[in-house]
C-alpha cells in the first residue's frame, strides 16, 4: 500500500499538525503531508511545517476574517489537488467549509474537536464543558459535513473533567488525547481509501 497523501488546513499553533507529522517520522503513521495551508499567515502552524520542510501556503480569504470565501475554497481545493491530496485534515481550522471544498472532496475531509460530539460543537468547547459542569468531555475526530462540527463521528476518547480544572488545564488535557487519536484515525481511513 503507497503512503497517503494529506493535506492539512489550519488557523492556529498546529499541535494536531505536529502530532500527525510526529506520527509519521516515528513509523506509526504511512503518510506524507503534501501540503499544508492556513488562513492566518503568522500561524505557528506554517513555521511548524517550515521547519520540517514541508511545502505549505497562505490562503487569501480576500480580507474576511471569518467567511470562508467561495473563491477561496475554490483555489483551496486546486492547490489540495496539484498536491496530490488524497486526505483532508482539518486541525484547529476555523472557518466553515462549503460545497467547493467539500465537493472537490467528498468524504475525504476530517476534523479533529475537542468534545464529545454532538455535545459541544462550535468554538471553545472546552469552555462550555467546564461552564455546564460536565462531568467529562473529551475529543472527536470526526467527517467534515456542510454543518458546525455536525459530521460523522470516526474515533473519539473521553477526558474527565477535574475539580479543580481550569479551561487552560482542561483543554491541555483534551489536546493530549486529541494528538493520540488524529494519527489513528488517519491510519484506519488511510486502510480503507487506498484499499
Ligand atoms: C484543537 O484543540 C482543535 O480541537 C480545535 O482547535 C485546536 C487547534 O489546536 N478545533 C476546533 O475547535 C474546531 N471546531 P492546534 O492548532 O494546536 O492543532
Amino acid at each position: 500500500m503507497r503512503a497517503i497523501r494529506l493535506g492539512i488546513l489550519g488557523s492556529g499553533s498546529g499541535s494536531n499538525f505536529q502530532a500527525l507529522h510526529d506520527a509519521i517520522v516515528a513509523g506509526t503513521l504511512e503518510a506524507e503531508i503534501a501540503l499544508v495551508m492556513s488562513d492566518n499567515s503568522s500561524a505557528a502552524l506554517l513555521h511548524r511545517a517550515r521547519e520540517s520542510g514541508i511545502k505549505h501556503a497562505v490562503i487569501d480569504c480576500r480580507g474576511f476574517s471569518t467567511k470562508f470565501p467561495i473563491e477561496a475554497q475554490h483555489e483551496v481545493a486546486q492547490a489540495l489537488r496539484e498536491a496530490g491530496v488524497d486526505l483532508v485534515c482539518l486541525a484547529g481550522f476555523m472557518r466553515l467549509i462549503k460545497a467547493p471544498l467539500l465537493d472537490a472532496f467528498p468524504n475525504k475531509i476530517i476534523n479533529v474537536h475537542p468534545s464529545l460530539l454532538p455535545a459541544f460543537p462550535g468554538l471553545e468547547a472546552w469552555k462550555q464543558a467546564l461552564d455546564e459542569k460536565a462531568p467529562e468531555t473529551g475529543c472527536t475526530v470526526h467527517f467534515v459535513d456542510s454543518g458546525m462540527d455536525t459530521g460523522t463521528p470516526i474515533l473519539q476518547a473521553k477526558v474527565p473533567v477535574l475539580e479543580n480544572d481550569s479551561y487552560t488545564s482542561l483543554h491541555a488535557r483534551i489536546q493530549e488525547q486529541e494528538h493520540l487519536i488524529y494519527p489513528q484515525a488517519v491510519c484506519t481511513l488511510a486502510r480503507k481509501l487506498l484499499a
